[in-house]
């Protein structure tokens, strides 16, 4: 699916790339433990299945469906959960997959709200990350990749519902792509979580 208002910013090959790198590090740093990971859909249901299958460890998979209120491009930090998880998490380590933490308003809720629950231990794995934006110190253990303050789209993430079937990570440009438009800095954060604290 391609669309004249989104220009490529991370591209299938570096997506695969990168996920394969995630995927080594959770493989090692969960070594020997019981590992619960939990997607918050929608937006990482394409990036949570391309991780699973690469990490090499025993575990379960749940999820949870998180929405902010309204459809725009801007967070509004009121979170509400649509789907609770099946199972409980009592015990578990748990691995919180996400999409994009942005302001770190909905991540915050979240990790809050899971840690009412008794987890033996709860991280962060996101795809993307946007630290400028960020309006609330949140600990994410795992990044993908950090990009610039930009709207993106594809690979799971939406604009309104559009736009998650893109294969690859683009930049949004509402009016159409500005003249000159270069491709912005994306980088990929060194991964040196560890194992996780109990
Ligand atoms: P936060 O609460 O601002 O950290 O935003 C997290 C959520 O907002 C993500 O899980 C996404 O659903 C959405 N979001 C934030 N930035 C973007 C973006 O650039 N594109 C698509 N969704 C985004």
């Amino acid at each position: 699916m391609r669309d004249e208002r989104v220009t490529v910013l991370i591209d299938e090959a570096r997506i695969a790339e990168r996920v394969a790198v995630l995927a080594t590090a959770i493989t090692r740093d969960y070594a020997g433990l019981d590992l619960t990971v939990i997607g918050i859909l929608k937006g990482s249901f394409l990036f949570m299945a391309d991780l699973v299958r690469r990490i090499d460890l025993h575990l379960t998979c749940d999820f949870l469906e998180l929405s902010s209120y309204g459809d725009g491009m801007a967070s509004s930090g009121v979170v509400r959960i649509n789907k609770d998880l099946s199972q409980p998490i009592a015990g578990r380590h748990c691995l919180v997959v996400e999409d994009i933490v942005d302001t770190g308003l909905t991540l915050r809720y979240l990790l809050e709200n899971l840690s009412t629950r008794g987890p033996a231990s709860v991280r962060v794995c996101t795809l993307l990350d946007k630290p400028e934006g960020r309006r609330t110190e949140v600990d994410v253990s795992y990044v993908g990749f950090r990009i610039p303050n930009a709207f993106v789209v594809g690979y799971g993430l939406d604009l309104a519902q559009r736009f998650r079937n893109i294969p690859y990570v683009g930049v949004y440009h509402p009016g159409g792509v500005p003249e000159g438009h270069g491709v912005p800095d994306v980088s990929e954060p060194h991964l040196g979580a560890g194992r996780p604290q109990t």
